[in-house]
Formats: C-alpha cells, sequence, structure tokens
C-alpha cells in the first residue's frame, strides 16, 4: 500500500526471561537461571485449558500432576495429549475440591466456563495456590470482588488470561499510542463483528455417558443437556456467560484501561437483541454499549450478523485522536491513519502464535517470572476484574434497559437497587455464593 511503512520486527524480549534481558544489557554479568520445577493441575480441560497447559509444558519447568473435569471424554482426552507430551500420566479428577486439597499443587489453572470461575479460583487461592484464570474473571462483579478479595487474603500471585495484555504488538501499539503520535483522544470503539461458534440449539438430549451434568451447572440455574452448550457453546447463554461482550470484549475492555489508564467508567448504557431462532441460546446476537469515563467516551459494538467484508477491520479498539485513528486490532495487527494529508500509515503486524492465534506463551512466562521474582503479574487480578466490570455492568444495562451509575471506588451502581441486585445471583444448592472478606 502507497505510503504504508512496516514497522519492522523489534526484538522482543519475552518477559520471564529475567537472565536474558541482564545479560543483553549488562554482558559481563552471568545471571544463574532458576531451575524450579512448579507443579500444576488444572481444573477445566476443554479447548483453551489445553491451550494453556500445552504452553506452559513447552515452557518447562513444570510437572503436571492432575486433571479436573466433570466430562470423562474431555478428562481422558487432556490425559493422553500430556502423556504424549511428557511421558507421564496425571491424576484425574472429577471435582475441583478433592484435587485441590489432595494435590495442594504450585499452581492452579483454572479454565472452566465463565459460570465456573470464582469458586474454584477461590478454593485453590485458599489452598496456596498460585492461579492462572481464564478471563472473565467472574460471571457476576462480586464473584471477582470475592477472588481480589481472596488473592488479598491468601497472596498467591493470579495472572488472568488476558493474553493480549501481554501481546508484543499490543505492547508496542501502547508504546505508539501514549507517544502522543495519535494526539489527543477523546473517543474509542471496540468492536467485534464475528459470527463464531454454531448457535442454533438443536432438542435437549440425555448427558453422554461420563458427563455429570449437575456438576456442570453447578452453581448456575440447571438445564437440561444440549450439545449446542457443552463443550464450548456456553458462551452463548446468559447463565453461563455474558455473551460476546464478555467473552471476546473484556480482552478489548482491558486494552481501553491500559490505554488510559483509568478503572472506572461512570456511567454505562447498553441496547441490543437476539434473533428468535437462536433461543433458548440467549446471548445478545448484536450489543452496543456506551461508557462514560472521566476523561473520554468509549464504546463497545458487537454483531454477528452482517458479514465482514463491508468494514475495513471488524475485530479490535479504534482511538480516534485529533492527529489521526489507532487500529488495535488481532491478525490485523496495529495500524495508525493518520489525519494530515500525505502522511503515511504505521502499520506493525500481530506476533501471535498457533494455534488458535494467542499470546499465552508471553503470559505465562510473565506468570512464571511473578511467581519466582515477586514481579506483578501483567494480567493482575484487580486491573482485571475492572476490565470485566465494564462487560458486566454493559450486560447489566442490557438487561434492564436503562443506564447505570457506577461509583468504581465503592465499586457499585448508584441508586438502582434492581441493578446492585444484579451484581450477585442466586446460587442454586449446594453452592455458596462466595463471600467478600
Ligand atoms: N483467553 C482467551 O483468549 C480465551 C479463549 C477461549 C476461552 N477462554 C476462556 O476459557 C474458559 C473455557 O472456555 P473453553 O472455550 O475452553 O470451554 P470448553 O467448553 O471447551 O471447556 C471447558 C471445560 O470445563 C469443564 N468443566 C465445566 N465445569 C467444570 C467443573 N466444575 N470442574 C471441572 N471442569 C469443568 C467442561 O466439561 C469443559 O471440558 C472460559 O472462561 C473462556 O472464557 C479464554
Amino acid at each position: 500500500m502507497k505510503n504504508r511503512h512496516n514497522i519492522p520486527r523489534r526484538r522482543f524480549i519475552v518477559r520471564g526471561t529475567g537472565g536474558l534481558l541482564a545479560a543483553t544489557v549488562f554482558p559481563n554479568i552471568i545471571v544463574a537461571k532458576k531451575q524450579k520445577t512448579h507443579s500444576v493441575a488444572l481444573t477445566g480441560t476443554g479447548w483453551w485449558g489445553m491451550n494453556i497447559l500445552m504452553t506452559a509444558i513447552t515452557a518447562g519447568n513444570v510437572k503436571v500432576v492432575a486433571l479436573c473435569d466433570v466430562d470423562q471424554i474431555q478428562l481422558d482426552k487432556a490425559a493422553a495429549k500430556v502423556n504424549e507430551l511428557t511421558g507421564k500420566k496425571p491424576r484425574l479428577y472429577k471435582d475441583y475440591r478433592e484435587m485441590l486439597e489432595k494435590e495442594k499443587p504450585d499452581i492452579a489453572i483454572v479454565a472452566t466456563p465463565d459460570h465456573w470461575h470464582a469458586l474454584p479460583a477461590i478454593k485453590a487461592l485458599e489452598t496456596g495456590c498460585h492461579l492462572y484464570l481464564e478471563k472473565p474473571v467472574g460471571h457476576t462483579i462480586n464473584e471477582g470482588k470475592a477472588i481480589v478479595a481472596a488473592q488479598k487474603r491468601y497472596g498467591g500471585v493470579v495472572q488472568v488470561g488476558l493474553h493480549r495484555h501481554a501481546a508484543p504488538h499490543n505492547i508496542a501499539g501502547m508504546e505508539f499510542l501514549k507517544s502522543g503520535k495519535v494526539g489527543e483522544i477523546k473517543m474509542v470503539r471496540a468492536i467485534v463483528h464475528y459470527n463464531y461458534h454454531n448457535r442454533k440449539p438443536g432438542p435437549d438430549r440425555e448427558p453422554p455417558p461420563g458427563l455429570d451434568w449437575d456438576m456442570w451447572c453447578g452453581p448456575a440455574p440447571g438445564h437440561n443437556y444440549n450439545p449446542a452448550i457443552h463443550p464450548k457453546g456456553f458462551r452463548n447463554y446468559l447463565d453461563f456467560s455474558n455473551g460476546m461482550c464478555a467473552d471476546w470484549g473484556v480482552h478489548w475492555m482491558d486494552q481501553i484501561l491500559w490505554w488510559s489508564e483509568e478503572k472506572h467508567p461512570k456511567t454505562v448504557y447498553s441496547s441490543g437483541g437476539i434473533f428468535e431462532e437462536h433461543l433458548p441460546a440467549d446471548a445478545p446476537d448484536w450489543q452496543i454499549a456506551t461508557f462514560e469515563f472521566e476523561n473520554f467516551t468509549a464504546e463497545w459494538e458487537h454483531r454477528r450478523i452482517g458479514g465482514n467484508g463491508s468494514e475495513k477491520h471488524n475485530i479490535g479498539v479504534y482511538f480516534y485522536g485529533t492527529k489521526g485513528t489507532f487500529h488495535m486490532g488481532w491478525l490485523d495487527g496495529w495500524t495508525f491513519y493518520p489525519s494530515a494529508k500525505g502522511a503515511g500509515e504505521v502499520h506493525m503486524d500481530h506476533t501471535l502464535h498457533m494455534p488458535d492465534h494467542q499470546n499465552i506463551p508471553e503470559l505465562w512466562a510473565d506468570f512464571i517470572k511473578a511467581i519466582e521474582t515477586g514481579s506483578k503479574p501483567i494480567a493482575d487480578i484487580e486491573n482485571s476484574h475492572y476490565a470485566t466490570n465494564m462487560s458486566l455492568l454493559a450486560i447489566i444495562s442490557y438487561k434492564l434497559g436503562r443506564s447505570v451509575r457506577w461509583d468504581g471506588e465503592k465499586q457499585t451502581v448508584i441508586g438502582d437497587g434492581e441493578a446492585v441486585a444484579m451484581m450477585s445471583r442466586k446460587y442454586r444448592a449446594p453452592w455458596k455464593y462466595p463471600e467478600i472478606s
């Protein structure tokens, strides 16, 4: 493209390779490399849990001691993969409480569907583990608060799976944004225009043998089993997730907070809808949310209709500045479109890894560095909770059909009892909503 300058791939030093960094900067210093082996147990051996576990195994210095899933098929597949990669057989569990109590691993990975994040996460911290927790932090805002409180109380390192926060191209993009080259930015717009995961539910069925469906539903309202829900399809049901805005959106909310260094919006209004044929999979097919911050306005948009051909970028965040528009993307890397006539675009390609185009290796390396050196993890629980809150406030507003005002310091909705009530939810017995203490 004319006037388009590709930024050459920089030599990025992956966080966590402290020895490499020190040896590069101070070549005469010989740095002893730590060789501690961390025992690891994974809860939720599905798609993303296995992506994390395979990354951890490849990175080295871990011993996979145990796996837990309520679905024997998932569990057996995962165990075979671990055996293939490490030559060792992990112990297998169907109840994360039993696994954590018996194994007491150094690291617990939690990659269950969103309605099952809070309880295993808190149990892992209580057991004394470090925790790699998948995003979004919780299914309701008060679950997130309870995990933040548990981290403060028990002290483990918590890394949340917001791998875009560790991605070299996102880090370079943030440097560009913060350098002032985009000018003053008052408006940002995050979008996911993408249709993924088949969402046409067929008839309910008996759960397949080996799947403990009651435990899968856990604290969420009970549903009949439907293969459209499990595996992976839970993200289309609001009882188990908060739809696209929380599923993919939280990655982009995180980028907005990272850029702005703000923590909380002041007001949120959201609307959207769903095509009747997709019910009972009730996560919105389209949703727009407006967030008013102290110093800027942000917008979220997702749609699972209309294809993607009509717009240049279909995923990511646009930052509209007085000197041009900056797009932080996914497969399309990032691009700056200057407003000045004749000025060239600036672009950097993505730095994603396969499978599934992610930056888990960088995030995992940063997690291990935080455990070994005491540094703050790059996607720490508190900031990840704030990013999650944006998505969860948007869904509260969507459900209520009115704006909500948010007191970020007190972490509560202002003047709306119904919205305050939606910051928690009733758990199905015998599960108890986590206490914030
Ligand atoms: N960071 C990312 O980019 C990214 C990408 C994809 C998924 N995720 C997150 O990973 C999590 C899992 O998503 P997925 O797509 O891998 O789903 P999945 O359905 O493929 O896997 C989830 C697994 O958890 C198991 N499970 C459910 N309840 C359980 C329980 N109580 N104890 C043990 N196992 C239980 C299920 O049986 C299933 O095997 C979600 O929170 C999702 O948001 C993150």
